[in-house]
């Protein structure tokens, strides 16, 4: 009998494509590299099932392309690159992959939190060229954690495993979302406010939601200028929750202290004047970069998939 055929769109660890293999016909894009949805098209005829990645971008248009595949397993927990509710209507099914990637993304919103506030790139940039001179009690100064307050935009798996670890360092959580969780509910010490009020109060915003036509720019000009002038906005969540030019002109006035990003608006474009600037600190979407993860969410994926083609829903259906 012949076997289901899946097509990935690109390399992924071997865990799960040896998971995939037992079961099915899995073709990788030969390509590391992003494809156009051309190519992802052509690439996926005949394929019934296919593993995307975040940077897939799988409109309506190619959805009406994918003519073939019965499944859409997106190799990430956002699934911002994929219209999913065209999607649905076709009757195709989109997963991600929740929970295992949570923890790792919550130590990259931490790291930057610590580096911006204690200028620990900036400071390891200094060393490098010859910059150390000595230890001067005026020299080099941040600011502490302790007593601090984080304010979290979107308190979902993520936002809440980052104001654990924040609680630790002394911090105090606000955190505005779309629910209002109460503090039992989320089982530790944090307040819900408005999102004015996270802008005005906080001293750190991390941001936590998924890239949504409500979320689109939810940070502009407008929002900065309302924070405090000492604060820190942090993003590991999408670029485009950022309005990018705006968080330039807010650093470059000085209405906001620095930031640390982990995702950009035109990524992998980053705004030059961000490159310049001494108080950001700018990674390269490595929140679920760590070893165990991707193996893990490859995992999921190749779970997915299985649990459809055996005529089970998928465990992480998202449409
Ligand atoms: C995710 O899982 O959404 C990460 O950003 C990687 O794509």
């Amino acid at each position: 009998m012949e076997r289901t055929r899946i097509f990935v769109t690109r390399r992924i660890p071997e865990a799960g494509l040896t998971k995939l293999q037992k079961v099915f016909d899995v073709e990788v894009s030969p390509f590391d590299r992003n494809l156009t949805p051309a190519e992802i098209g052509e690439m996926a005829a005949g394929a019934q099932g296919m593993v995307s990645i975040a940077t897939d971008t799988i409109d309506r248009e190619l959805v009406d392309g994918l003519t073939d595949i019965k499944i859409i397993a997106n190799y990430a927990v956002g699934f911002d690159n994929i219209d999913i509710e065209y999607a649905r209507q076709k009757g195709i099914p989109v997963t991600n992959t929740p929970d295992v990637l949570t923890q790792a993304t919550a130590d990259i919103a931490m790291a930057l939190i610590l580096c911006v506030a204690r200028r620990i790139v900036e400071g390891d940039r200094l060393v490098r060229k010859g910059g150390f001179k000595g230890f001067y009690p005026m020299f080099f100064l941040g600011v502490e954690l302790e007593n601090k307050t984080l304010g979290i935009y979107g308190m979902g798996r993520i936002g809440q495993a980052v104001a654990k670890k924040a609680l630790n360092f002394g911090f105090k959580i606000i955190y505005h979302d779309k629910i209002s969780h109460d503090g039992a509910s989320l089982g530790f010490s944090a307040r819900y406010v408005s999102f004015e009020e996270l802008l005005r109060e906080s001293d750190f915003i991390s941001i936590h939601a998924p890239l949504t036509p409500e979320t689109h720019h939810r940070f502009t000009k407008e929002e900065f200028k309302k924070m405090k002038n000492g604060a820190y906005c942090i993003n590991t969540a999408r670029g485009p929750l950022i309005r990018e030019e705006d968080l330039v002109g807010a650093l470059k006035e000085g209405w906001i202290a620095g930031a640390g990003l982990d995702v950009y608006e035109f990524e992998p474009k980053v705004h030059p004047d961000l490159i310049a600037l001494d108080n950001v600190v700018l990674l390269p979407h490595i929140g679920s970069a760590a070893i165990e993860v991707r193996e893990r969410m490859s995992v999921v994926v190749a779970d997915n998939l299985i649990a459809f083609f055996r005529g089970e829903s998928p465990p992480n259906k998202v449409n």
